[in-house]
């Protein structure tokens, strides 16, 4: 989380630093500043809030500086105030640094700078670092980074600059905290991602782990900071599917984002079916490392969880393999017992959560194979991973999940087919029988989309319960992770506290909750286990709660069970996933608009979560 950018080269560049922290500003959006640097003296302006704040605080300054940088936070250390906001300059104004990630030992730093005198004048972890360069500055400042470098404890990228060096910014790396080069002509930029500067230059070039970069307008110099050596990096070209996004018409992203759905769906799939057979490139085990595969395990955190928990069933369903799923952040710390035949399947859209990633490091540690599934090339986990399968979701800028998630599960989908397909737990028929359906998808998903009458029932239940305290989410089966991530959509962007269940479930706990101002939301579509849901439907009737369900049309006894019903097209059950949580999506998105929240940028929250 926190965005970060430098530019270094000819242009001022008070508006290429702003209009790149706007880019990024999905990674946190508590509060933003920015330094222009000009020789022996810089500018500074910060504010609370969003980054139009910032552009309105920054506005006074004329500064035709070529050399700056700015910082959009997602407090960790320290609340949101602007004392705490990045950039953080020393007393005497000559250096400012600006960080995304975490000085884990900052207890010890902010005392030892503390105690030699220094003023701290914010709650945080980083401004340690601002008073350690000016201490130890003897006139290179990328020397000096160097030598402060082992002291700091954690997982980070940070830029620093000093106003006796206006040609340079220095960047710094430990873990997992991207921090990727833009190559312009005469020009260079420092980003958290290339989405900050993709107008301006496609050439990049990715800052290694445990690496100090030195960028000037003309020139980049990567340094391993364990023996200072010289590191070459090849300049590669930015994925396409980042173009910076706009919101084209749309009201708001995570809207244009869920309108989306019917291109990431056939995206994700489209690549990977030749005459009705499967590819899936990038996979990194051999068909006969699959084939011994005797375990699997899901793991990733939020929605990218909720598509492997759908995943959980298909592969068992398919590939008949023991699978099971679990937060990311829970499963680093037990004591999972692993061996080459365990298969850990690693989720995570923009392939940098810090969870996940530990789970994957520690499950490679005990010898499992790891794929990575993830929305972004070349992103952590997929470096981390014995192989990587991508989603084609395009770049996702909506807080909340949506695109992505349905990419996910398509993508998981066919990853448990696949692996059928290769272990010969499935017949090639019934492989591309189910392709064939599959392709049918992104359509359905469209026609949901267009389907005035259900947008305007929509609207009805949104005006209705819009105003409720509680939501309670019950589903069975491949209904459950759906109700989980409707659930978890509509609490995330509406403040409504949620909870989803297995329906068989309730009655254990959650019927407690019921009474006659209870929304009850239900993935009852066909398949094995509707009469069951049918029957907890009527125990939620029973308390005098109202039922809203979600039903495969043509359904014609869900009416008996349910007060409003939204129809979704018909495809096989184990394809319903993908269509079911889109009228929750768009349900979701509906309430938060009726309460007049901003549904891009949801309190709290943001779209990165690179701490623990
Ligand atoms: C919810 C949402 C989050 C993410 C979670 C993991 O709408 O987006 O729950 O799914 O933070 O993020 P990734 O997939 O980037 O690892």
């Amino acid at each position: 989380m926190c965005g970060i950018i430098g530019y270094v080269g000819a242009r001022p560049c008070k508006e290429l630093v702003l209009s790149g922290l706007e880019h990024l500003e999905y990674r946190g959006y508590d509060s933003a500043g920015l330094v222009l640097v000009e020789p022996g003296h810089l500018h500074r302006a910060r504010a609370l809030g969003p980054v139009k704040h910032l552009r309105e605080a920054a506005a006074g300054i004329s500064s035709t500086a070529t050399l700056g940088m700015g910082h959009t936070r997602w407090a960790t250390h320290g609340g949101v105030e602007e004392r705490n906001t990045h950039p953080f300059v020393s007393a005497d104004g000559r250096f400012a640094v600006l960080m995304n990630g975490i000085f884990e030992n900052y207890v010890e730093l902010r005392a030892e700078v503390a105690e030699r005198g220094h003023v701290l004048t914010s709650d945080t972890d980083t401004e340690a670092l601002v008073h350690l360069l000016a201490e130890a500055y003897e006139g290179d400042l990328a020397d000096t980074v160097r030598r402060i470098y082992p002291r700091l404890e954690g997982h980070f990228a940070f830029l620093v600059v000093c106003t006796d060096e206006p040609d340079r910014i220095v960047g710094a790396r430990l873990a997992w905290p991207p921090l990727v080069v833009g190559r312009g002509a005469g020009e260079t930029f420092l980003a958290s991602f290339t989405p900050a500067f993709l107008s301006e230059t496609r050439a990049i070039q990715l800052v290694a782990e445990g690496e100090i970069v030195i960028a000037t307008a003309d020139d980049v110099e990567f340094r391993r900071v364990a023996d200072w050596s010289l590191q070459e990096h090849p300049i590669e070209q930015a994925d396409e599917s980042l173009e910076v996004a706009a919101k084209g018409g749309y009201e708001s992203f995570m809207l244009k984002e869920i309108h989306e759905q019917p291109t990431a769906i056939d995206d994700t799939i489209a690549e990977r079916f030749h005459n009705g057979r499967l590819q899936l490139d990038g996979i990194g085990l051999t068909d006969e490392e699959l084939r011994s595969i005797n375990r699997v395990l899901v793991v990733g955190c939020g929605t990218a969880l909720h598509s492997g928990l759908v995943g959980r069933y298909l592969i068992e369903e398919w590939a008949q393999i023991a699978t099971e799923a679990d937060v990311a952040s829970e499963w680093r710390y037990r004591n999972g017992v692993f061996d080459p035949k365990t298969l850990v399947l690693a989720i995570s859209q923009s392939g940098e959560t810090a969870d996940t990633l530990a789970a994957m490091q520690i499950a490679r540690q005990r010898g499992a194979r790891v794929i990575a599934i993830t929305n972004i090339m070349g992103s952590a986990v997929a470096r981390a991973a014995d192989g990587a399968l991508y989603t084609r979701a395009g770049l996702e800028i909506g807080v909340a999940a949506t695109k992505t998630f349905t990419a996910q599960v398509t993508l998981m989908t066919l990853l448990a087919l696949h692996l059928g397909a290769v272990r010969g737990t499935i017949a090639p028929a019934e492989v591309a029988r189910i392709g064939d359906e599959l392709r049918l998808l992104p359509g359905l998903v469209q026609q949901i989309l267009d389907d005035t009458s259900l947008d305007a029932q929509l609207d009805v239940i949104a005006d209705r319960f819009a105003h409720d305290r509680f939501f309670l989410f019950l589903g069975r089966h491949l209904g459950l992770p759906i109700c989980q991530e409707g659930a978890l959509k509509l609490k995330e962007i509406s403040y409504i506290p949620t909870d989803a269940y297995a329906a068989g479930e309730m009655k254990h706990g959650p019927i407690a909750l019921l009474g006659e101002d209870t929304p009850v939301v239900a993935v009852a579509t066909d398949s094995h286990v509707f009469e069951k849901i049918a029957s907890n439907l009527e125990e939620v009737r029973a308390r005098g709660a109202h039922v809203i369900a979600v039903a495969t049309e043509g359904n014609t006894v869900i009416h008996h069970h349910a007060e409003h019903v939204l129809f979704i097209p018909r495809t096989r059950p184990e394809l319903q996933p993908v269509l079911a949580v889109v009228p929750l999506q768009i349900l979701a998105y509906k309430i938060a608009v009726r309460l007049g929240l901003d549904v891009d940028r949801p309190r709290n929250l943001a779209k990165t979560v690179t701490v623990e």
